[in-house]
């Protein structure tokens, strides 16, 4: 359907491409610090965040600073996004900040390397599913969408062609109760190395209704995790933008922050939970009209 839209916006393009979004004014905490290995593509995929989010009403801010982690600052954000950390990227005080904030409903999305830090903390674990294991090198490969009804995965071909890292996990996710919406085509690509136990089919996205880094049964907001997005190349491809921006907003509409609920604890205060957008494209959505 949304395929034969011919568009010269790239941004109006996503926009079709992505199912509707609820929230509006949502704000959103990128966090790219890295204590291990960096990314060169973190620039451009900051830049394609932030270009892109006011089509979705989305409000980036981005950080590289541990200190922004306490609970007055990270109750403002609708969602705090991690993106390619590596290494100890947080201290003690920072953690018990961002625990706090998991336990109050906030939402939670991780790309790419951001399986990779943290590889202590057991609830950073669980808040994203699984930590990283190791990859095969940079290659093209297939990607199977193993479930298509999620708003990350509505837009995307059944067998999806990427040039991409294609990571293994030291745990299969399914085991914290993630969904897989992705799994890596194993016979693709070449790995030669063993991998652990991580579940089958091989993970590669997922989401949790109910974020597993939670405390107990406190308040739990959504989490999505995606491990593609290695290259600059991949961050500049309004396929792999639009299953992004799909699992941010579908995580944003977790029903746990201000948007939805006005005793919220966590959340932007000027957000709001608007109606739908037309899939057509043919709506009056503020988003549209700004664009
Ligand atoms: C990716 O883009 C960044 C700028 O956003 C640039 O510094 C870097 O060299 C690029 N990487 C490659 C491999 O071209
Ligand atoms: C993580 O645990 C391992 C094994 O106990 C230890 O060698 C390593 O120093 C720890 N890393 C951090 C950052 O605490
Ligand atoms: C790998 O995929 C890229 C596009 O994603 C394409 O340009 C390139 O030709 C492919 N390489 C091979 C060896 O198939
Ligand atoms: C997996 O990849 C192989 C090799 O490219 C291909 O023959 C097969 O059809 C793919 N299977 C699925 C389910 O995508
Ligand atoms: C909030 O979301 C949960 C999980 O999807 C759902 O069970 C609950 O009914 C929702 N509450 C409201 C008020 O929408
Ligand atoms: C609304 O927020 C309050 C305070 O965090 C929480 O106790 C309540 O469960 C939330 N309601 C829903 C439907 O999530």
């Amino acid at each position: 359907m949304t395929s034969t839209v011919i568009c010269r916006s790239a941004a109006l393009l996503l926009l079709l491409l992505v199912p509707s979004s609820l929230a509006t004014n949502a704000k959103i905490l990128i966090y790219s610090a890295t204590a291990d290995f960096r990314h060169d593509s973190i620039p451009t995929a900051v830049q394609a965040l932030q270009s892109n989010g006011p089509s979705f009403d989305i409000q980036f801010e981005n950080t590289e600073d541990k200190a922004q982690f306490t609970d007055q600052t990270l109750a403002q954000y609708d969602a705090l996004l991690f993106l390619d950390n590596t290494g100890e990227v947080l201290d003690d005080p920072a953690k018990v900040a961002f625990q706090n904030y998991l336990n109050l409903g906030g939402n939670f999305i991780a790309i790419h390397a951001a399986s990779d830090c943290l590889r202590n903390t057991t609830f950073y674990g669980h808040e994203v599913g699984a930590f990283f294991d190791y990859h095969p090198a940079l290659q093209n490969a297939t990607v199977d969408v193993i479930d298509n009804s999620h708003p990350s995965t509505s837009m995307l071909p059944a067998q999806w062609h990427v040039q991409d890292e294609m990571y293994n996990f030291k745990s299969d996710p399914r085991t914290i109760g993630a969904t897989m919406i992705l799994s890596a085509n194993e016979s693709s690509y070449t790995d030669t190395g063993t991998h652990l136990d991580q579940g089958i089919p091989h993970p590669t996205a997922w989401f949790q209704e109910r974020g597993a880094g939670v405390e107990g049964d406190a308040l739990a907001g959504r989490s999505f995790y995606t491990s593609l997005g290695h290259l600059n190349e991949t961050w500049q491809d309004d396929l792999f933008l639009a299953h992004v921006f799909g699992g941010i907003t579908w995580t944003l509409q977790s029903n746990t922050t201000l948007a939805f609920n006005s005793s919220a604890q966590v959340g932007n205060p000027l957000a709001s939970t608007s109606s739908t957008t037309s899939p057509s494209g043919t709506s009056t959505s503020p988003a549209l009209s700004s664009s």
